[in-house]
């Protein structure tokens, strides 16, 4: 290990899916509190037509103190640095919103002041009201100048749990060519070089690797959990899975549901499948009885386990007892 050890900063809990609501949609909430979905964000940002913000805004301080949210992580998505609703968003949730509220989600964040900026203003308004409950950031990584500073935004304040990559907005910000949001694209592939008969393979490539990839390596080295974002077409549930997968083996902890019916499919992926769960405790146990031995590594049905093997299945292991003891409440 460094001599600089990463500490993870963010609670551990479970994040698998990310429900939106807009808060324009009030009769939303409730069918939203009784979803199966582990956090939800109600959206102050781009779900919510400019004309409906200061409604949506006043939903969403009634909601928060009115509807039974459950065990579920309650986040708010409030409008960027760039607008004028921001601050408004910032204060009111604070100032007149009660305790209930876990974490504000910040898009188009494209440098750590606009982290600072944020902490802040939540930090003068908490102390001000005399709010007990600490309040998380979250903070999408959704523009090309975001992504270009992640390292310093991933540092940018003690409030910070998680980043999310935003693919629509990404796509946006650096002149990419798509307008599916988190899907692929036809155009986008590699030729095999023509075998004997002159025939050649065309392969897709995923335009979202690199920057998932990035958001993961950034959210880990310092300590906070990385959420993959939307999955726009909400009538392709194997095109989620496909995408979900990827970045759940890639190492984020969970994906947005801009519909219903993602929920349950992001629940399904980002819960480890029962076979890993069942060769990760084989490891725990195989290794236990190697060190009893004084043995370093051993084998498990033939292939080498160490102590990286004990790292890589504790990951597991306490991700699976979290959601076990979620679903036992
Ligand atoms: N949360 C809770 N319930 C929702 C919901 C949501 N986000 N979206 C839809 N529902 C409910 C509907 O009320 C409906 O309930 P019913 O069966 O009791 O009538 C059911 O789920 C099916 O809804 P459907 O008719 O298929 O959807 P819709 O046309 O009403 O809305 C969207 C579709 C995509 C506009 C809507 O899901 C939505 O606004 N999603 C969030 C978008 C968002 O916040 N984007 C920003 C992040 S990218
Ligand atoms: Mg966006």
């Amino acid at each position: 290990m460094s001599f600089t050890p990463v500490v993870r900063r963010t609670p551990p809990r479970l994040y698998r899916s990310k429900l939106f609501v807009p808060g324009s949609r009030p009769q939303l909430f409730e069918k939203a509190a009784a979803s199966a979905a582990d956090v939800l964000c109600l959206d102050l940002e781009d779900a919510v037509a400019p004309a409906d913000k200061d409604k949506a805004r006043d939903n969403i301080v009634s909601a928060l103190k009115e509807i039974d949210f459950g065990r579920k992580l309650i986040t708010v998505r409030i409008n960027g640095l760039d607008t004028h609703w921001c601050y408004r968003d910032v204060l009111a949730l604070i100032e007149q919103g009660g305790e209930r509220l876990d974490a504000i989600m910040i898009p188009k964040v494209g440098c750590a002041a606009d982290v600072y900026a944020i902490d802040m203003l939540v930090t003068q308004a908490s102390v001000a009201v005399g709010r007990k409950k600490r309040i998380g950031l979250e903070v999408i990584i959704e523009t090309a100048l975001g992504l270009g500073n992640i390292d310093e935004i991933a540092q940018a304040s003690g409030r910070l749990e998680s980043l999310h990559f935003g693919s629509a907005d990404y796509a946006a910000s650096q002149g990419m060519r798509t307008t599916n949001i988190g899907g692929g694209n036809v155009d986008y592939v590699m030729l095999t070089d023509p075998d004997v008969n002159g025939g050649r393979a065309r392969h897709w490539n995923d335009l979202w690797h690199y920057p998932l990839f990035r958001m993961c390596q950034a959210a880990r080295a310092h300590g906070l959990v990385p959420i993959d974002g939307p999955f726009g077409d909400y009538s392709d549930g194997e095109g989620f899975r496909a995408q979900a997968m990827r970045t759940a083996i890639l190492g984020c902890e969970g994906k947005w549901a801009i519909h219903p019916n993602q929920v349950a499919l992001a629940n399904e992926i980002f819960t480890p499948p029962q076979k890993e769960v069942a060769r990760a405790e084989a490891i725990l146990s195989a290794m236990k009885e190697a060190q009893e031995k004084g043995l370093g590594a051993a084998t498990l049905n033939g292939v080498l386990i160490d102590a990286a093997s004990i790292r890589q299945a504790q990951v597991i292991v306490e991700q699976m007892a979290m959601i076990r003891e979620q679903s036992s409440c």
